[in-house]
């Protein structure tokens, strides 16, 4: 194994295949306009996606559209989804982004006042940390915070915080900073022992790094479709093992959640009622359907390379841009690599003086890259669509830069 193969826990992950790579590179007419290395922004859309909604619009057009036809692209979307993460349809809900997901997993759970989540805030989006003082104030439960270990999700430290009163463990996949994976194996394991329930954001690895619920002891997974999915904002998808899907009742009950067989969905109504099997009860009324066709599209795209082969890929991009980058006298959080290596670079890391880091932020947009910054330090990150022209443009971006007398490092 070359040093540019990452891999998945001590599993060697499939060589890229530079022909698809190039293949599929060439349906991102984003990719050839810029260095596009913010997929953990958004992600870029692939023409054939594009196309996919125009049908959908042309449809609302010429005939205000066919709803059968609508919920079929929802089904499809729905049967992607659970194939790209090895689960099954009814284990998928539709739900609108990683808020709404994290939301109703939690809302869902019958929590007694003492009762504690387990979550590393330091590492989590605000998305998954709100709703857990929410619950605090709101039923009396205690977010236990485990503190983050030089940037990592501690897997042990969050295993040692549960406790008999400890009924779930909330964590990212990958963080949105500084982009680290979680070792969901270990985490979820220690979880499913302890009859825990493990509810993780998928946000910033859902179609980028592979997920197998059959293998992987993860309860509930949440991701939104504008980022690695490389569909919309305003959908998402939200994987509930059936075991514990059915054992949760959801706070937002509607038709869609609510199981009528074949009935039209302006039938039922009244209070005798069962819940639809598996996660489908989390469904609530009519879809983001320009969404579903974008995503579909996608989806079908990224099934085609394959998502084992798209995390070697964007992953070995990742660790080449940041070798380089480090050459040049960058400081960058997350080397020397190891298993917490994902699909994103991040410059800068814990404390100093990162005020250099905007001016330079600024060189690259104005050159054409397109990254982010977060919280003053700027991430990169990488996709099926980039290449090693992009980690080559940002190093002579840099190396110009630097070559300048413009500062690069604390
Ligand atoms: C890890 C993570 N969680 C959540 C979000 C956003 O949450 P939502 O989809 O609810 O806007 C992001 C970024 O967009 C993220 O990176």
């Amino acid at each position: 194994m070359t040093a540019s193969q990452p891999m998945i826990a001590s599993q060697p992950i499939p060589a890229p295949r530079g022909d698809v790579f190039a293949a599929a590179r060439a349906r991102f007419p984003g990719a050839a306009k810029w260095t596009y290395l913010d997929v953990a922004g958004r992600g870029i859309l692939p023409s054939t996606t594009r196309a996919a909604v125009d049908a959908y619009l042309d449809m609302n057009v010429a005939d205000g559209g066919d709803k059968a036809a609508m919920f079929a692209m929802v089904e499809s979307a729905r049967a992607r989804f659970a194939a790209l993460i090895n689960a099954a349809p009814d284990e998928i809900a539709i739900i609108k982004n990683i808020s709404e997901g994290l939301n109703a997993v939690a809302c869902a759970y019958p929590w007694r006042e003492g009762d504690e989540v387990v979550v590393c805030a330091e590492r989590e989006h605000p998305n998954n940390i709100y709703l857990w003082h929410n619950l605090a104030r709101r039923c009396g439960i205690v977010p236990v915070q485990v503190a983050n270990e030089g940037g990592h999700v501690p897997v042990e430290r969050m295993i040692a915080a549960i406790g008999p009163k400890t009924r779930m463990v909330s964590v990212s996949s990958t963080t949105f900073l500084p982009g680290f994976r979680t070792d969901l194996d270990t985490l979820g394991a220690a979880c499913r022992e302890r009859g825990v329930i493990l509810l993780v954001d998928g946000a910033q690895s859902a179609g980028i790094l592979a997920h197998d619920m059959a293998r992987t002891p993860v309860d509930a997974l949440v991701v939104s479709t504008q980022k690695g999915l490389l569909g919309l904002y305003g959908m998402g998808f939200l994987y509930v093992r059936r075991a514990v899907a059915e054992g949760l009742s959801p706070v937002y009950l509607a038709r869609f959640g609510v199981d009528l067989g074949d009935a039209h969905e302006a039938d039922g109504g009244n209070d005798d009622y069962a819940l639809m099997p598996g996660a489908r009860r989390f469904d609530l009324g009519n879809h983001n359907f320009p969404a579903a066709a974008a995503v579909d599209a996608s989806m079908a795209m990224l099934a085609d390379v394959g998502v084992p082969a798209i995390e070697a890929h964007a992953c070995g991009l990742a660790l080449s841009l940041a070798e380089g980058l480090k050459d040049l006298g960058l400081p960058i959080w997350g080397l020397p690599p190891g298993p917490h290596l994902a699909n994103m670079v991040t410059v800068g890391g814990p404390g100093g003086d990162f005020s250099w880091a905007e001016p330079l932020y600024a060189h690259l947009a104005q050159n054409g890259v397109k990254l982010s910054v977060r919280r003053g330090l700027l991430r990169f990150s990488f996709h099926l669509y980039n290449d090693a022209s992009d980690v080559g443009r940002v190093l002579d971006l840099v190396r110009g830069w630097r070559d300048a007398g413009n500062r690069i490092s604390s």
